[in-house]
């Protein structure tokens, strides 16, 4: 018989995606993001099986399981598995409290459409078996390990802004995130009449795919030089314009760009984050405006689909602003669009859509929402 039948949960544990406002590629140069939490999560119920190492873990969505022993933790060939079998490797070196489970996964989140599936994947995890097992890890620790695990068993040298977004949001804020010092503000976020709404491109892109990598090893690159003139710049997070001037003749226009983009993301950030404060809308549009050019130009994340809903958005007064979001190459674009052009809004945006890419598209609303949290438990 299958472990799903009859399946009574100890625990379920409820790990949202998160959208980024502003500050995309950002996190692993150690600048500055703006994510929160959504309401589409990730379900885990799980329950204790009384085995001492052997566990079994289904995903309603793909509709398929697998065992696995915690005493012979490896890489798998199947890769929404190795989201999971990495945070348990992370669990292992920090714990010996674990014993057999069985956990039932269901995903409200579309995989690859830049909502982080996988961050909530692996916090979902590691906070539930956190919470079954008793084991004292900390939510800053779930964070942790869980960019670990994606950087050991999946190969994305990711960030540590989905991870921390997952768990740390909390509703009705964005999270105005130092990801140099971790050092973190929580801004109430009340944009009435506007609503941020999503358009899916159903374009997806997979990160462990060498691009994103590829954005990293260009920055580390781009740091070498600037510091050469300025030994001091550890980071992107430390250099300035005119300091990727002075060095701008020793750098590709390839490098030169990456840097420029990176250096001006981390001032639209902390003017978004003003530009919230003061409630000044028509600003915080621009500035999203501003990022996705950089996306599409400078960093070259985009992709005509993305573009295309970008550019579109322009014609109408009443969307103030739209950019990609998240790794890039597709997944959501978010706009800014009043309450009384949303409907409207969709319907042009649909016909034009299908009718240069041959894809309907998917629209939802997004509202910052709480992280990871437990939705019942015996
Ligand atoms: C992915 C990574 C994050 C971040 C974004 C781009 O979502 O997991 O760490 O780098 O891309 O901003």
């Amino acid at each position: 018989m299958l472990f799903t039948e009859n399946f009574t949960p100890e625990l379920i544990v409820e790990s949202p995606g998160r959208i980024n406002l502003i500050g995309e590629h950002t996190d692993y140069n150690l600048g500055y993001v703006l994510p929160t939490a959504i309401e589409k999560t990730i379900t885990f119920k799980f329950r204790k099986n009384n085995s001492s190492t052997q566990c079994n873990i289904f995903s309603l969505g793909y509709d398929v399981g697998f065992k696995l022993d915690l005493n012979n933790i490896s890489r798998s060939d199947v890769e929404w598995e190795n989201y999971l079998l990495g945070v348990l490797n992370e669990l292992l070196k920090r714990t010996d409290k674990l014993r057999g489970f069985d956990i039932i996964i269901e995903s409200k989140l579309p995989i690859g459409s830049g909502l982080s599936s996988s961050a909530a994947l692996e916090c979902g995890l590691a906070f539930g078996l956190n919470k079954l097992f008793d084991l004292g890890i900390s939510n800053m620790d779930i964070v942790r390990l869980s960019q670990t695990a994606e950087h050991t068993f999946v190969g994305t040298q990711c960030g540590i802004m989905d991870q921390f977004a997952s768990v740390m949001s909390q509703e009705g804020h964005v999270l105005l995130l130092d990801c140099k010092s971790l050092e973190h503000t929580q801004i109430p976020i009340a944009i009435a009449p506007y609503k941020m709404i999503m358009l899916n491109t159903k374009v997806s892109h997979n990160l462990a795919s060498s691009e994103y990598n590829t954005r990293k090893k260009e920055c580390e690159d781009g740091v070498r030089i600037i510091q050469k003139k300025y030994p001091e710049v550890m980071s992107l997070r430390d250099a300035t314009l005119s300091m990727l001037e002075e060095s701008a003749a020793e750098m590709s226009k390839t490098i030169y760009n990456r840097c420029l983009f990176i250096i001006s993301e981390n001032e639209r950030v902390l003017a978004t984050a003003k530009a919230l404060q003061e409630n000044n809308l028509e600003l915080f549009g621009q500035l999203l405006y501003e990022a996705h050019q950089g996306i599409s130009e400078l960093y070259e994340v985009s992709c005509p689909e993305s573009d295309f809903l970008v550019n579109f958005s322009k014609q109408y007064d009443l969307v103030l602003g739209a950019r990609q979001v998240g790794g890039g190459f597709g997944g959501c674009v978010l706009h800014i669009v009043h309450e009384e052009e949303v409907d409207h809004y969709f319907a042009e945006a649909t016909k034009a859509y299908k009718i240069r890419f041959d894809i309907d598209l998917d629209a939802f609303e997004v509202r910052p929402s709480s992280g990871t949290y437990i939705a019942y438990e015996v």
